[in-house]
């Protein structure tokens, strides 16, 4: 695996690999990779020719400094595991390769028809802007014929699919497929994240709270006169009966607007909790 860490030499890889026919894949991270990433990059590596990984922990997402400070990297173990799955490209930045200083300090603002003003919207303002802005980038740089990303951070995916669909009408990244792949547990049921590395053992024990309280919710609706309020507000009540939890939002929306919905036709319950001072999210769909 050739590790890149210019936009130049990047493109001029890309650009000797599209030359010959091949197709390219591409997974956006930001390191710290678990068996989450992995997934990704392997149906990647089962779907093209050959396999892009950006490994950029990206300062424009961030809205808390110390948010970023703490964001756990992990290059080497990184390089390892990518070259193991049989990725061709990791491609490194620092984050002045990516941006001039006024784009760090004054992103592009881009428009998604309120999809950014819910959830994790709501909590992080400005977050999704710099997903996107790191996300067209690459895009743009890498011209994929395949993205691939976790639906664990299921309003990321919706906004990218947003963004590709809008783009593409414009012809800007061509036939662009955005593949949504699904979220990947440990055996105890916690959702795969790269914070999870920032829990003590007692504190994953903690944790596990949160998807068994999601999983027991499917249950839950499934009652005759069980109503989307009911179920929302339980789901809040138990996961905060769980000493050491805490949690910031629960809401089951529909999976395409991310509105509120009275129904769990096509619904999606999202969820943030607090585990000591790790910030956690998960999601489970009820239909
Ligand atoms: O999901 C992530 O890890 C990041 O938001 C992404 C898509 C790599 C953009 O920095």
């Amino acid at each position: 695996m050739q590790i890149i860490t210019t936009k130049a030499e990047l493109e001029r890889s890309i650009q000797a690999c599209k030359m010959s026919g091949q197709t390219v894949g591409l997974v956006p991270t930001m390191g710290a990779l678990h068996e989450g990433h992995a997934s990704l990059v392997r149906r990647s590596v089962s779907e093209n020719d050959v396999t892009v990984v950006s490994v950029f922990v990206n300062p424009t997402q961030f809205n808390n400094k110390e948010d970023l400070a703490k964001y756990p990297r992990s290059l080497e173990r990184d390089a390892e595991l990518l070259d193991s799955i049989g990725a061709q490209f990791m491609f490194a930045p620092v984050p002045e390769e990516m941006y001039t200083a006024e784009e760090m300090n004054e992103p592009f603002r881009f428009e998604f028809d309120g999809l950014d003003k819910v959830m994790e919207g709501k909590m992080r303002p400005g977050h999704f802007n710099g997903v996107v802005q790191v996300v067209s980038r690459l895009f743009y740089l890498v011209q994929p014929d395949r993205a691939y990303f976790g639906e664990k951070d299921f309003q990321q995916l919706a906004i990218i699919h947003y963004m590709v669909e809008r783009s593409t009408l414009a012809g800007t990244f061509g036939k662009l497929q955005v593949i949504g792949c699904p979220i990947v547990r440990e055996a105890s049921g916690l959702a795969l994240s790269s914070r999870n590395e920032r829990l003590s053992a007692e504190e994953k024990q903690t944790a596990l709270n949160i998807s068994k309280v999601l999983f027991a919710s499917l249950e839950w609706a499934k009652q005759p006169l069980a109503s989307v309020p009911e179920v929302q507000q339980r789901v809040i009540d138990a996961i905060n009966a769980v000493p050491g939890l805490e949690v910031e939002y629960y809401e089951i929306v529909d999976q395409s607007s991310l509105l509120p919905t009275d129904t769990f036709k096509h619904a999606i319950g999202c969820v943030t909790v607090y585990c000591g001072p790790v910030r956690l999210i998960d999601n489970i769909k009820y239909d």
